[in-house]
């Protein structure tokens, strides 16, 4: 994965998003949705922020679900990082290997999707995506969220647990591990002419970790759905993992028996392996895990073991890392 240093985003921490201001605008958000008015405004040619944005919010299907109700049990202790740098400092190499994929990835086609779920279930099944959405408890949740490149961002993710979808999968006894795939269509990712990538881009999570209670499979953010920069229409957020497991545009779910090989695993195995859980004390093979640098503020901060959420997952890796030793956080 490479590393640039940019230093544009680096707001003073007065910048950050006060919660105050932030409701408002959730609460400006939820009038607007309810409204015919934004659908008649600018469109996606109006860019990405303003009118364009709420314009691009108002043409998903599923609009008039958003805001979703906050689940308070996930509090953080730290600013919300502002919407305009979670939306326009993104990793998504099928756009590109740089930050400001944002543009590009608006000519990717998220309706008609479908989301297919097959390998060892009771049935294979293809599920229409508004279909899905609609079907299941949509909430929000503020989570901290750390790339692998040391840059980290607190965001309010809408979506249902993954949970949910593995309950509506009905994996066989034999399904051990999830595997993801994001959609790869050549005619809109440039990136994928980059043909020593091993396309198309996927992940892999246990059984065990899909169902914890923190994975989200995400379709909205800071109240609205999810912009396509991000990973539109549906997402996986692991907020104790690396970003880069957080796989963006699913179409595809596996449940198999066998450990899925992820892109990054498949392309530099001694750097981005299986497990990624977050960890100050192994770093990265060419930097140091110990701080992460907060997108907005640009305060620097003491990494934290499992991304600050050990009470919820720690249980899942005891008696792991005999086994697998410093894999486990690479
Ligand atoms: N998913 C796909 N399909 N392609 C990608 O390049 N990048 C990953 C992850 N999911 C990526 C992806 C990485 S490295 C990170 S840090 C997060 O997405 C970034 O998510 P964000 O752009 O919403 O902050």
């Amino acid at each position: 994965m490479l590393i640039k240093v940019k230093r544009g985003w680096e707001l003073p921490e007065s910048a950050a998003t006060d919660e105050r201001y932030f409701h408002q605008r959730r609460a400006l958000a939820k009038t607007l949705a309810a409204g015919p008015l934004i659908a008649a405004g600018a469109g996606l040619g109006g860019g990405l922020f303003g009118a364009g944005r709420s314009a691009r919010a108002a043409q998903d299907p599923t609009a008039d679900l958003y805001p979703v109700p906050r689940n308070e049990t996930y509090t953080v202790d730290r600013a919300l990082t502002e919407e305009s740098d979670a939306v326009s400092y993104n990793n998504f190499y099928e756009f590109g290997s740089n930050k400001e994929i944002a543009d590009k990835a608006q000519a990717m086609e998220i309706r008609p999707w479908t989301v297919k779920i097959d390998g060892l279930v009771e049935e294979e099944k293809t599920l229409d995506i508004d279909d899905l959405i609609r079907s299941m408890p949509l909430e929000e949740r503020v989570y901290r969220f750390r790339c692998v490149e040391a840059w980290a961002m607190t965001v309010p993710w809408s979506g249902f647990p993954f949970a949910e979808l593995v309950k509506r999968a009905a994996p066989l006894s034999g399904a051990k591990y999830i595997r993801m795939e994001t959609l790869a269509d050549e005619s809109v990712m440039p990136g994928l002419e980059s043909s020593w990538y091993p396309w198309p881009y996927t992940e892999g999570v246990t059984i065990e970790e899909a169902t914890n209670e923190l994975s989200l499979l995400v379709t909205g953010l800071y109240g609205k759905p999810v912009p396509k920069q991000n990973g539109a229409p549906l997402r996986l957020i692991l907020p104790w993992k690396y970003g880069f497991k957080s796989i963006k545009s699913i179409v595809r779910f596996t449940f198999t028996d066998e450990r899925p090989v992820s892109f990054w695993e498949e392309l530099q195995r001694s750097e981005y392996g299986f497990w990624a859980n977050v960890n100050p004390q192994v770093d990265h093979p060419r930097w140091s895990q110990a701080s992460e640098r907060l997108l907005s503020s640009g305060e620097r901060v003491p990494t934290q073991l499992f991304n600050g959420y050990g009470e919820y997952v720690a249980d899942m890796y005891k008696g792991l890392e005999e086994k697998y030793g410093d894999r486990l956080y690479r």
